[in-house]
């Protein structure tokens, strides 16, 4: 089997600035680093929790991934990220128990990482993000 960590719950979000300010007021922490991610769409913030991140999107427009979800749900949780230290592996083994992949190869995500996005039908309704990690 695999042993996950949880890398980062994702949040979407209007204004990362206003969302950035409302976590310092609020929670009292800052982000780790802040980046746009051409190929999904989104500037994304990262805020360290403990051993994990709170991910905060902002789409780069509307006609994206993450606009798309602005526009139909409002702000809220996007979804869940899971380190693994094989993600090939882990979506051989996604594949083979019939779940619906997103993406069926690992692209590139921020900070360079290797991801795959899994598809809500496939766990509890919602979208899951398996990370290479590393560590
Ligand atoms: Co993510």
């Amino acid at each position: 089997m695999f042993a996950y960590n949880l890398d980062h719950v994702a949040l979407a979000v209007y204004s990362l600035d206003a969302a950035l300010a409302d976590y310092a007021r609020l929670f009292g922490a800052e982000p780790m680093y802040r980046e746009v991610v051409e190929e999904q769409g989104v500037e994304e913030a990262m805020i360290a929790v403990g051993g994990s991140f709170i991910q905060l999107l902002q789409p780069l427009g509307p006609d994206t991934p993450v606009g798309r979800f602005l526009e139909s749900r409002g702000e809220g949780m996007h979804h869940i990220a899971l380190a693994v230290a094989d993600i090939d592996a882990a979506l051989e083994h996604l594949r083979a128990e019939g779940s619906q992949l997103v993406d069926e190869r690992p692209r590139r995500g921020g900070r360079g990482a290797r991801i795959a996005f899994v598809h809500p039908k496939s766990f509890a309704g919602t979208l899951v993000e398996l990370v290479e990690s590393h560590a």
